[in-house]
């Protein structure tokens, strides 16, 4: 059973005419993407997207799905998106796939959130999955070296050609491997504060409704 496929599609139920819907990244909001664009063309589904990356506007494009960017909305009515992981409180680490920065400032902007996982993600405490935290590059190794400093265990994220990663924006990515964020809230403060940093991957309080895929079925839980 695909698992981020069935969560893909059922998201996609939530969609109705003539709302302004914040398209996620990732391999699982690829699948609600997909759906949202077939019931744009055999459904005739009337909606706006807003996308989170270059890669899902590519994608949004040709399936024909219209677009605006966040500027040009007044707000979102739903963002669908994945997470890496989810906490018993339902906070979130995002940005495994580096769109984090676009995803926050549409999530900010959405009335209602929805975040599509397999049941893998869901975990006691934020950390097993490295924090992703953007950065502009000048500076990047003097905030490389205050987190190892700082015990936080960065690792700046490389492609395959050994080159530091670009996000939409063309800033580097430096994963912190924590394995368990005992404060999620002060660490976010913390991280906001330093000059560089442009975004992290805490996503606190956030999410409103959680669709989870088990090889048992669907579950799906209302977090605010
Ligand atoms: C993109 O930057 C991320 O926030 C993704 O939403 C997240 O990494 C989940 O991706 P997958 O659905 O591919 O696991």
């Amino acid at each position: 059973m695909n698992l981020k496929k069935m969560v893909g599609i059922e998201a996609a139920k939530y969609i109705q005419n003539d709302m302004i819907v914040g398209l996620g990244t990732g391999s699982t909001a690829y699948y609600m993407v997909e759906e949202i664009g077939r019931r744009v063309r055999e459904e005739n589904l009337t909606i706006i997207g807003v996308t989170t990356s270059s890669k899902t506007t590519e994608q949004a494009k040709r399936l024909g799905i219209p677009l605006k960017s966040i500027d040009e909305v007044s707000h979102v009515d739903i963002t669908i998106d994945g997470a890496d992981e989810i906490d018993e409180k339902y906070n979130g680490i995002k940005g495994g796939g580096a769109a984090l920065l676009f995803e926050k400032i549409v999530a900010s902007y959405s009335n209602k959130i929805i975040w599509i996982v397999d049941e893998s993600k869901m975990s006691r405490y934020l950390g097993s999955f490295p924090l992703p935290v953007e950065v502009i590059p000048y500076g990047s190794h003097q905030l490389l070296t205050l987190f190892e400093k700082k015990n936080l265990h960065p690792v700046l994220r490389i492609d395959s050609d050994g080159q530091p990663i670009k996000t939409d924006c063309h800033n580097f990515i430096i994963d912190l491997h924590l394995e368990k964020i005992e404060k999620p809230a002060e660490l976010s403060a913390w991280l906001n504060q330093l000059p560089g940093v442009v975004e992290h991957g805490i996503f606190e309080n956030m999410v409103s409704t959680i669709i989870i895929g088990s090889n048992d079925g669907l579950k799906t839980i209302q977090a605010r």
